[in-house]
This record gives structure tokens, C-alpha cells and sequence, in this order.
């Protein structure tokens, strides 16, 4: 991957990637709407001077595809990232996910880019009845989100099959680490500089989930390029660990230095609406490839603490 187009790359994940690419030698083009990313994630990777940012919207056909000519791999990260919402607006993850992936393979096309690898999500699996959960695994949707990243994987395979582009598609678990700007540890570290003695927290407090650092996760998503053999690749990125959201709960207040914190929990088995309250994935493939997340969980949260605290850019949404 010599010049690389980043929808998202402003964003949390993306942003990583680009440091990424940026060290490796890659020209990399970063092309976001910046309305959940940020300048400043960027920073570094600007200095390189491989970097360029050029500010647009993945919906727009036209500027994209004029923007990703000449690129030879696209990393499609851009996407609406609040699993939550689906409810309150059912066409927010239809747009911003299932049309938008049509869109970068469309601009693909037309560029004649080759390569592409997608952010995809473990909510994918739905509730799934099987753990650890395996790519195989077909689960019935349970989300809007993950009915759109589903449906963007198949839109991408298709368009495989048809034009000869090569893809890695990624379902993740929850990723935490440095510019991490929304999700649970987002919600708690919030809620508890609000009120430090007492922590709301959705669903009855048995949700179990894995979470994965950032450093890691992008060391698998580039193993699995370099290494892995296929036309449409799927691969889960986790972690052998998991955590209930209560210890969780318990290690956030902890590095905040926040003692007898009472957890009050909303109940029920979900957090919300389309909620997987068990998010468990198997990584086998992965660790066929000689990947597997290197950091505990418990580090990795410690650490998205401590960047939250001493940042706050990324606290102010
Ligand atoms: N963070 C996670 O734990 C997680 C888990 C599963 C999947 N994912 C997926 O990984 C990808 C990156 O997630 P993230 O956590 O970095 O999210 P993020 O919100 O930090 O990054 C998304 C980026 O895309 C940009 N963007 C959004 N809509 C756009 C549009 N229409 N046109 C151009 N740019 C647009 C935003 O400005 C932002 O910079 C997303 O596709 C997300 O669905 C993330």
C-alpha cells in the first residue's frame, strides 16, 4: 500500500491507522466530514508531511472520487459510530453506513482502487447463543447498526466478486486507548467528574464485554493484511478477555481516585435498545495469523482514563 485514502481517518480509529501508514513510508490521504473527528488527532501525523486532509462528506460521489484518484488502497472508516441511536432515528446508520459504503465503492471503481479494508462490528452477531463467537456465526440482526455494517460487508463481497477489489473486513469489539471520545468509559468518566458518589449505569450490571486497545487493535488489523490470503476476508478483532460493566464501572472511578462510589443500575438485561449484552468473539483466525491482543483489559482502561483526564479536547462533545 504505497498511497492510501482513510475515509474517518480524523476519527478516533482512524487516526491511528494514519500514524500508522504515515510511519510505514504510505502517502496517505485523510478524507473526513469532521463532525465527530478532529484536527488535533492528527497532529503528528501531519508532521510527517506524507499526510493531506481534504474535508468531505462520504455521500458525496463526486468529490470523493475525484479526491481518491491515484490511491491504490482505501481504509473505510468513516461511518456513524453511535451504536445507540438507531431507535430515535432509523436512518442515520442506513445512510451514514449501508449508502455510504456503496458510495467509497463506487469512487473505488471509478478511481480503480484495489484494495479496501472496512471497520465492521461484532454487533453484527446479534445476540449470538454461541461464545466465544466465530466468524461463521450467523446471528438475527438486533440493531439497526449492525443490520447496516452487515450490510455493508455484503455490499463490499459483491462488489468483489464483480471489479476484483480485495477486502478485509473487521468486526470489533469495543476499542478503548488514546483519543477515544465516545462509549462507556466515555459515558462513566463523564458522569463521575458530574457526580463523583453516585454512577448511573444502564442495564443490571451483568453485561459482559470485551474491550480492545487501540495499539493493539491496529497490529491486527495490519497483520491480517500482510499476512492474511483471500479475495473477501472477515475477521474478528477482540480480546480473550472480557469484563462485567460493573468492575468496569469500579476501575474507572479507581483511576479517577474515587472512593465508595455507588453504582445505581437502570435494569434490565440491556443497556438499550439493540444492546448485545454479551460480546465475547473467538479469534481464532487471527491467532492463526499470530495476532492476539497483547494489553489486559484492565490496563487498556486505566489508560483511556488517564488520556481522558489529562485531554480535555476529547471530553468536550
Ligand atoms: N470505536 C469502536 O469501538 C468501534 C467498534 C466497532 C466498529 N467501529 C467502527 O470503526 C470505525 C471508526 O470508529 P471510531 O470509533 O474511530 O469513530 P469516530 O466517530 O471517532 O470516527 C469516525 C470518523 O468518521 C468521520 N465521519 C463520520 N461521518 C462521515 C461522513 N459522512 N463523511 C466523512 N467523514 C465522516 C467523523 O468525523 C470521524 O472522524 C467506524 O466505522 C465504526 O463504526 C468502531
Amino acid at each position: 500500500m504505497k498511497k492510501v485514502f482513510v475515509t474517518g481517518g480524523a476519527g478516533f480509529i482512524g487516526s491511528h491507522i494514519v500514524d500508522h501508514l504515515a510511519e510505514k513510508g504510505a502517502r496517505v490521504t485523510v478524507y473526513d466530514n469532521f463532525s465527530a473527528g478532529k484536527n488535533i488527532f492528527l497532529k503528528s501525523a501531519l508532521a510527517t508531511r506524507r499526510v493531506k486532509i481534504v474535508k468531505g462528506d462520504v455521500l458525496n460521489l463526486k468529490r470523493m472520487t475525484a479526491a481518491m484518484r491515484g490511491h491504490d488502497a482505501v481504509f473505510h472508516f468513516a461511518a456513524n459510530a453511535d451504536v445507540r441511536g438507531g431507535t430515535k432515528d432509523t436512518r442515520v446508520d442506513l445512510e451514514q453506513n449501508t449508502i455510504a459504503t456503496h458510495r467509497v465503492l463506487e469512487a473505488m471503481r471509478a478511481a480503480r482502487a484495489k484494495k479496501l479494508v472496512f471497520a465492521s462490528s461484532a454487533v453484527v452477531y446479534g445476540e449470538p447463543q454461541r461464545f466465544p463467537t466465530p466468524e461463521e456465526y450467523a446471528g438475527i440482526q438486533t440493531s439497526v447498526y449492525g443490520a447496516s455494517k452487515l450490510a455493508g460487508e455484503a455490499m463490499i463481497q459483491a462488489y468483489g466478486n464483480y471489479f476484483g477489489i480485495r477486502s478485509w473486513s473487521f468486526r470489533f469489539v469495543s476499542w478503548i486507548g488514546e483519543r477515544y471520545t465516545h462509549g462507556v468509559v466515555y459515558d462513566f468518566v463523564k458522569k463521575l467528574r458530574k457526580n463523583g458518589k453516585v454512577l448511573p449505569v444502564l442495564g443490571d450490571g451483568r453485561q459482559r464485554k470485551s474491550y480492545l486497545y487501540v495499539k493493539d487493535g491496529v497490529e491486527g488489523i495490519f497483520r491480517a493484511i500482510t499476512r492474511g490470503r483471500g479475495l473477501s476476508q472477515i475477521y474478528n478483532l477482540g480480546h480473550r478477555e472480557s469484563m462485567g460493566v460493573d468492575r468496569l464501572a469500579r476501575i474507572v472511578a479507581s483511576e479517577m481516585d474515587l472512593h465508595g462510589v455507588r453504582i445505581r443500575h437502570s435494569g434490565g438485561v440491556r443497556g438499550w435498545v439493540g444492546d448485545s449484552p454479551v460480546v465475547r468473539l473467538s479469534t481464532r483466525r487471527m491467532s492463526a495469523l499470530g495476532w492476539s491482543a497483547q494489553t489486559k483489559i484492565e490496563v487498556g482502561i486505566r489508560r483511556t482514563v488517564r488520556y481522558l483526564m489529562e485531554t480535555p479536547e476529547a471530553l468536550a462533545r
